[in-house]
C-alpha cells in the first residue's frame, strides 16, 4: 500500500475508532456474501459448459476466473466517485466488487452462454454493455453483464451483484496484454501506440470472425454427410 492508499483506508475506518472491530466484522461478512455469489455463478457456468460439451462434443467455455475487489480498490473507487465510504454504499453503488471472467471459444458461444444465464429464473440482469457489437474507442472488445443473484444465508436471502465479462480467447489475449502494458505507464497513451494497439485489436477481431466461419463450414459439411 502506498501512502495515499493508507490514508484512504484509515479514513474508511476512522469515524469512531472504538467500533473498528465491529466494522471489520461487518465488512468481512459483506465480502463473504460476494464470494458466495461468485461461487454460485461459477457453478452455473460449469453446469452449462458440462451440458453443452456433452451435447455438442466441444467446450463453449475455455476458462472461468474470478476475483473479489480488494478493500483498497473499493475505498479508492468510492473516493474517486465522491461517495461516502459506508458498507451500504459498497453494495448499492458498486457493481464490480464481485467479478467473473468467462473466456469462450467462439463469438457465438458468448451470446449463447450469456443468454442461457440471463434466462435462469433466479438471475436478474441489471445492465449489459456489448463492447463486441460496439467496441470501445481503443479497440477493447468484451460482453459485460451485471447480474443479481440471491445468496441464501441462515436467516436471510440477499440479492448480490456480480460483474461478468465474457470474452473469446482472442479478445482475452488482447485485453490482458493491453492491460499489462498500459498499467501505470503514461507513454502507453501516446497516439502512435494507441493506434497500433487498436490496429492489433481489429486484426484479432477479424481472425475471430474467420475462426467462427471455419467452424460453421465444418459443421455444415458434417451435417451434409449425415
Ligand atoms: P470501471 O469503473 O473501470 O469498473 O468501469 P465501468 O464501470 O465504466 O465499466 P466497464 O464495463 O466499461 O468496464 C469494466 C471493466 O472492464 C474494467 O474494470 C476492466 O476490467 C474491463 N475493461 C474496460 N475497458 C477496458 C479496456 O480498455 N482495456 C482492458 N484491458 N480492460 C477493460
Ligand atoms: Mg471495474
Amino acid at each position: 500500500m502506498d501512502r495515499e492508499q493508507k490514508e484512504i483506508v484509515q479514513e474508511f475506518f476512522s469515524n469512531d475508532a472504538e467500533n473498528i472491530f465491529e466494522k471489520i466484522e461487518k465488512f468481512s461478512s459483506l465480502m463473504i456474501r460476494y464470494s458466495c455469489a461468485v461461487r454460485e455463478i461459477r457453478t452455473k457456468f460449469e453446469v452449462l459448459n458440462e451440458e453443452l460439451s456433452f451435447r455438442a462434443g466441444r467446450n463453449p467455455i475455455e476458462s472461468i476466473s474470478s476475483r473479489i475487489k480488494k478493500p483498497v480498490s473499493i475505498a479508492e473507487k468510492l473516493k474517486r466517485r465522491g461517495i461516502e465510504p459506508t458498507l451500504e454504499a459498497i453494495s448499492s453503488s458498486l457493481n464490480d466488487v464481485a467479478g467473473i471472467r468467462v473466456v469462450c471459444s467462439f463469438i457465438d458461444d458468448i451470446y449463447r452462454v450469456a443468454d442461457m444465464l440471463a434466462k435462469q429464473d433466479d438471475i436478474t440482469v441489471v445492465q449489459i454493455k456489448d463492447y463486441i457489437k460496439k467496441p470501445k474507442q481503443n479497440g477493447y472488445r468484451s460482453y459485460h453483464m451485471i447480474v443479481e443473484v440471491p445468496v441464501f444465508f441462515s436467516e436471510s436471502k440477499l440479492l448480490t451483484r456480480v460483474e461478468i465479462q465474457f470474452r473469446t480467447v482472442a479478445m482475452d489475449f488482447w485485453a490482458s496484454l493491453e492491460h499489462s502494458m498500459k498499467y501505470k505507464k503514461q507513454s502507453a497513451d501516446r497516439p502512435d501506440i494507441a493506434a497500433e494497439l487498436k490496429s492489433c485489436a481489429e486484426t484479432i477481431a477479424a481472425t475471430d470472425a474467420r475462426m467462427l466461419g471455419i467452424r460453421k463450414r465444418i459443421e455444415a459439411l458434417e451435417s451434409e454427410e449425415k
